[in-house]
C-alpha cells in the first residue's frame, strides 16, 4: 500500500502531515511512504529527515501522488478554480485523510465523491474516549491557546509578571480568558506560567473548576440557565438573549480592569458568540491586547479582522488566522500522530490492507465521501 504526503498548498499553512516518528510508525503498519520534498520545510523537518524515517521524496505533488492508495493531508485540497487542483493527481479510490472543513466546503464533497475519493474528515471525529489520541481538534486548539497568549506578550507593552525592582515595581498583567475548552485552558495556564493575573468565563458549569484549578478566578453570571448549558456531548449551547445581557453586562464590568482578553468561545457548526462589543472595547485601557482566535468563526469581537492585526481605541486588536501553524513544528508531530492513531484502525492487521469498516463509530463519524457518493448523513442530502 502506497500512502503519499505532499506538500501543503493553501497560503500560510507551515504545516505538514507528518513527522518522521509518524512516518516510522506508518511503515510499520505496512505502508510505502512517499513525501513530496519540501513538505517539511514550514515545520522543520528536511526531507533527509523523512528520508532517514524510511520516507521516499518525490520531486513533485504529481509523483507523490501518482499510485497513493492514502493522501494525508493537513488541509483540505485545493479545488479547481482555487490554482492548482490537489484532486487531479489523485487516482480513484483513493482514501484522503486531513482536516477537509466540510462544513465550509460542502461543495467540495461532490468534487471528492465524482473523483471516486473516499474521504474523512478528521474534525468529525466523534469525542469518545476510544479517539481521544484521534482528537486533531483538541491537539491544535492547546496549542493554539498556548501561542494566543504569546502572540498577546508580543504585542503588549508591558511585562506579564510583576517584578519588584530597585527601580520600581512592575504590577502583574490581568488576562482575562473567555471561552474555556481547550484553547481556553491552555491559554489561561500558560498565562498563569508567566505570571498574570487570570479570570476566565465560559458557559459552561463543568469550566468553573477547571479554571479555579488552573488558579484562575472564574467570572459568569451562575442561574439556572448556566447550571443547563452543557449538551449531553459536553458542548456549549446557544444562550437566550435575556441571559446574553446579563451575561454581556457581567463581561462589561470585567473587561474595564483587563489589559489582555483572549477570546476562544465557539459553539459547534454556528458562528461565533460576539462576547466584546465595540464598546466594551472603548472601555479598556490604551495598550491593551485582544486576540481573537475565534476569527475564522466571525469572531468573538466585531472589531476583529481576519488575518489582522488592527488598533482600534488604543487597543491592539489580534485576528490572526490558522494559529496553529504559527506553532508549526509542535503542531505537525501532534497532528502526525493523531493521523497515525486514525489509520492504525482501518489497516488490517494479517492482510496489511485498508479495511474500512463504515459500521464504526469513529469511520461513520468522519467519512464522507465513500464508492463515489456522499455518505455521511450530515452532508448525504447536499
Ligand atoms: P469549542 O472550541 O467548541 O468552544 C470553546 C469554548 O467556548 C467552550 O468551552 C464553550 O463552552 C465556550 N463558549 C461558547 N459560547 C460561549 C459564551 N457565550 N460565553 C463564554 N464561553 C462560551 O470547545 P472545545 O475546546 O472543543 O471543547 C468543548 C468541550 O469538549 C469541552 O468540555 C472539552 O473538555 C470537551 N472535550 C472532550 C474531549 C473528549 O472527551 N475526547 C476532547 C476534547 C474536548
Amino acid at each position: 500500500m502506497k500512502l503519499a504526503i505532499p506538500k501543503e498548498r493553501r497560503a500560510g499553512e507551515a504545516r505538514v502531515a507528518a513527522s518522521p516518528d509518524s512516518v516510522k510508525k506508518l511503515i510499520g503498519l505496512g505502508f510505502q511512504v512517499t513525501v513530496e520534498a519540501g513538505a517539511g520545510a514550514g515545520a522543520a523537518v528536511p526531507d533527509e529527515a523523512f528520508q532517514a524515517a524510511g520516507a521516499t521524496i518525490a520531486p513533485d505533488a504529481a509523483a507523490a501522488l501518482a499510485d497513493a492508495d492514502v493522501v494525508l493531508k493537513v488541509q483540505r485540497p485545493l479545488g479547481a478554480g482555487e490554482g492548482a487542483d490537489e484532486l487531479e493527481g489523485m487516482k480513484r479510490g483513493a482514501v484522503l485523510i486531513g482536516m477537509l472543513a466540510p462544513y465550509a466546503a460542502r461543495e467540495q464533497l461532490r468534487a471528492y465523491a465524482d473523483a471516486g475519493i473516499t474521504a474523512f474528515a478528521l474534525e468529525l471525529v466523534p469525542r469518545i474516549t476510544r479517539a481521544q489520541s484521534m482528537d486533531v481538534l483538541s491537539s491544535q486548539a492547546n496549542l493554539a491557546g498556548y501561542r494566543a497568549v504569546l502572540d498577546a506578550a508580543h504585542e503588549f507593552g508591558r511585562a506579564f509578571p510583576m517584578m519588584m525592582t530597585a527601580a520600581g515595581t512592575v504590577p502583574p498583567a490581568r488576562v482575562f480568558i473567555m471561552g474555556v475548552g481547550v484553547a481556553g485552558l491552555q491559554a489561561i495556564a500558560t498565562a498563569k506560567r508567566l505570571g498574570a493575573v487570570v479570570s476566565a468565563t465560559d458557559v459552561r458549569p463543568a469550566t468553573k473548576e477547571q479554571v479555579e484549578s488552573l488558579g484562575g478566578t472564574f467570572v459568569a453570571v451562575m442561574d439556572e440557565e448556566f447550571q443547563q448549558a452543557q449538551t449531553a456531548g459536553g458542548y456549549a449551547k446557544e444562550m437566550s438573549d435575556e441571559y446574553k445581557k446579563k451575561q454581556a453586562a457581567l463581561v462589561a464590568e470585567t473587561i474595564k480592569k483587563q489589559d489582555i482578553v483572549i477570546c476562544t468561545a465557539l459553539i459547534p457548526g454556528r458562528k461565533a458568540p460576539v462576547l466584546v462589543s465595540e464598546d466594551m472595547v472603548k472601555t479598556m485601557k490604551p495598550g491593551s491586547v485582544i486576540v481573537d482566535l475565534a476569527v475564522e468563526q466571525g469572531g468573538n469581537c466585531p472589531l476583529s479582522e481576519l488575518g489582522k492585526i488592527v488598533k482600534k481605541y488604543g487597543v491592539t486588536i489580534v485576528g490572526h488566522a490558522n494559529v496553529p501553524s504559527r506553532i508549526a513544528v509542535d503542531a505537525s508531530a501532534l497532528y502526525a500522530r493523531n493521523l497515525v492513531n486514525f489509520i492504525t484502525p482501518l489497516v488490517d492487521k494479517e492482510t496489511k490492507a485498508l479495511k474500512i469498516d463504515t459500521n464504526d463509530e469513529v469511520v461513520k463519524g468522519s467519512l464522507l465521501t465513500h464508492d463515489g457518493k456522499i455518505v455521511h448523513p450530515s452532508f448525504a442530502a447536499a
